[in-house]
């Protein structure tokens, strides 16, 4: 009894693709008695989530009561329907990620950044048939960036390598980089963008410096979507440290001024101590 209600099920699947293919194989045009128009919406979906494709009927005369048979989802470009569903019947096939929402309606669950592209959708209604074509744009954030460096210990005057990175986004986005008085650096730096299995992808952007000046410390790096939105920041936390080698001189010259002062005072006091006593000498002859 369970296998041969599975078996009509299948039958049942089969005779709805092959009518559906029949369908796209045929030119839908609006006919001349078409009573409505299906309308959709570009789709705006965020990976891992449920994405909403917001499709609605204009009726085209007073009849305000459309009963919907089927309806079917094809991405341009392919002769399958990747969704299709007969109420009635209550059969589907395709992606089970897809389901009608609210006719004319439906949802995609956990949406894929291969998702995105061109839909067309066809509707079979008591008032006729209509499809529409719409885009689906997928978008994922990028996770909060870090910046680290390679080499362990920075020095003042020294050369540096900064990178700043956030993983995990979608589409491509960029990052942009400033110092303490918020001058843009990014022109010196260099953006990898790589995509991972998942279609998400991960940023890196190293700015590099001949010579670092702690006066600029520190430096903010700047996530980026495709939009040029801001999706997050990082501060970097890096140590610039004086040449060590710098510093004892430097002290070393204080002190050798000092000295200087100190001897050239001392034999001022000298010099007018002599010549005190010579002008004692000839006040008495
Ligand atoms: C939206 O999707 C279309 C179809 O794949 C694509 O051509 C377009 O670049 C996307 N737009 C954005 C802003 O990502
Ligand atoms: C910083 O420089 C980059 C690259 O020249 C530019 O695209 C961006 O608009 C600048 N950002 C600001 C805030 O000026």
């Amino acid at each position: 009894m369970l296998i041969s209600l599975f078996r009509n099920r299948d039958m049942a699947s089969v005779n709805l693709l092959f009518f559906v293919l029949m369908l796209s194989s045929v030119r839908v045009g609006r006919s001349a008695e078409s009573l409505f128009k299906l309308k959709c919406q570009p789709a705006v979906g965020v990976i891992g989530q449920t994405t909403h494709i917001s499709c609605s009927i204009e009726f085209l005369t007073k009849s305000k009561h459309v009963i919907i048979n089927t309806v079917a989802l094809t991405r341009s470009g392919e002769k399958n329907s990747c969704f299709a569903f007969q109420p009635f019947e209550n059969v589907r096939i395709g992606d089970s990620r897809f389901e009608v929402e609210n006719e004319p309606s439906l949802q995609l669950h956990n949406t894929k950044t291969s998702d995105e592209g061109e839909y067309r959708y066809f509707i079979r209604t008591n008032l006729g048939q209509d499809q529409v074509q719409f885009t689906m744009n997928v978008t994922a954030k990028y996770s909060s960036p870090i910046i680290t460096s390679v080499q362990k210990e920075i020095v003042n005057d020294g050369h540096a390598d900064l990178y700043c990175s956030a993983s995990g986004g979608y589409p491509a986005g960029t990052i942009h980089w400033f110092d303490q008085s918020n001058t843009n650096w990014t022109k010196s730096a260099t953006l990898q963008s790589t995509q991972g299995n998942d279609g998400l992808f991960t940023l890196s952007s190293k700015l590099s410096f001949q010579k670092i000046d702690s006066l600029w410390a520190p430096f903010r790096c700047v996530v980026l979507n495709n939009r040029y939105e801001e999706e997050g920041g990082a501060t970097s936390t890096l140590e610039i440290k004086d040449d060590p080698g710098n510093s004892p001189s430097a002290s070393s010259t204080v002190n050798n001024s000092i000295a200087g002062v100190v001897v050239i005072g001392s034999l001022i006091v000298g010099l007018l101590i002599v010549l005190l006593f010579k002008r004692r000498r000839n006040q008495r002859e």
